[in-house]
């Protein structure tokens, strides 16, 4: 008989959240994927079931706004789903300078890295016949750790991430729930990011990894109860030479390296106008 546990994954539609659902599939998990409305999760969710013996259930919901998740977990408690791993994936990045964005985005961007988290984790645990041991993975980001200018509202919702799961670990420890945040540096996830990271220079540059291969170090990590797991060497080396080296030369590398980082357009920030007829 099939494993009823399954494993939510939020965001799970592109980038790292489709590696981390690729990757629970591959370890035969059971899955509910979430996303916003229209971002191919059917599709997403049926290739899945066709190349993997698994379960996927997806919904489609805006996870920046409150009621949205908590009726996620009405609609599971409602059909009963047994959830025992949840892995808040779903966030906004953004690399630009604080007054380049109006206080509406900055908004979106806190209730969707902070809120939806904490939200989605407060359910998670009120779930009353949860299967144990149960894991909890949140997905932060080096830059939780670095305070680079141009990442000033990211890295701080990020930071939030890794303190609120290091605490909530400590309390949860002694109810078999294991809390983990994966802190990944630069990823090729969507074209915006690839084209970033390929004008990127030296270590920076050699720093970037596949969705795929931290999918696989985040789930390990996550089952093998890590606290905080950096993937890959030079991320580790990063976090290692913050210990070692000044402030004021490691502003000096940090300035230099985000004045490197190009800005590209995102599309989805410009409406696409449909053509004026010729005349
Ligand atoms: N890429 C990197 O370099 C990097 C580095 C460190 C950490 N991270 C973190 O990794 C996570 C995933 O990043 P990514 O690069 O894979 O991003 P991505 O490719 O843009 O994917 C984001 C995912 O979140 C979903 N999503 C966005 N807004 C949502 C909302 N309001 N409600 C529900 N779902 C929503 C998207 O769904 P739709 O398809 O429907 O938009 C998509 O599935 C984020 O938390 C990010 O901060 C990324």
């Amino acid at each position: 008989m099939r494993n009823k546990n399954f494993a939510l994954i939020t965001g799970a539609s592109e980038g790292f959240g489709k590696a981390l659902a690729l990757e629970c599939a591959g370890r035969d998990m059971d899955l509910v994927l979430v996303a916003l409305p229209g971002s191919g999760l059917a599709n997403l969710a049926c290739f899945i079931e066709r190349n993997f013996e698994v379960r996927v259930l997806f919904f489609e919901h805006d996870l920046s706004k409150k009621e949205e998740c908590i009726r996620l977990f009405e609609e599971i408690k409602q059909r009963d789903l047994k959830i025992n791993m949840l892995i808040n994936n779903a966030g906004m990045g953004g690399t630009h300078f604080f007054e380049e964005r109006d206080a509406e985005y900055y908004y979106r961007q806190i209730e969707l890295n902070v809120v939806a988290p904490t939200l989605l984790t407060h359910c998670f645990l009120q779930i009353p016949e949860r299967n144990s041991p149960s894991y909890i993975l949140n997905v932060g980001s080096l830059a939780s750790f670095f305070y680079l200018p141009k990442k000033g509202v990211y890295g701080g919702t990020k930071s939030y991430l890794v303190a609120f799961s290091k605490s909530l670990r400590r309390e949860l420890k002694s109810k078999n729930v294991y809390v983990s945040t994966v802190c990944p540096g630069g990823m090729n996830t969507t074209p915006m990011l690839i084209l970033q990271n390929k004008n990127m220079k030296g270590m920076g540059r050699w720093s970037v990894m596949n969705p795929e291969k931290v999918a696989k170090i985040a789930i390990n990590g996550m089952l093998g109860r890590k606290e905080v797991i950096i993937p890959g060497f030079w991320n580790r080396l990063f976090m290692f030479l913050d210990k070692l080296l000044p402030r004021w030369f490691k502003e000096i590398l940090t300035d230099r390296s985000m004045k490197q980082s190009k800005a590209f357009t995102n599309p989805v920030t410009y409406s696409i106008q449909p053509l004026k007829p010729a005349i």
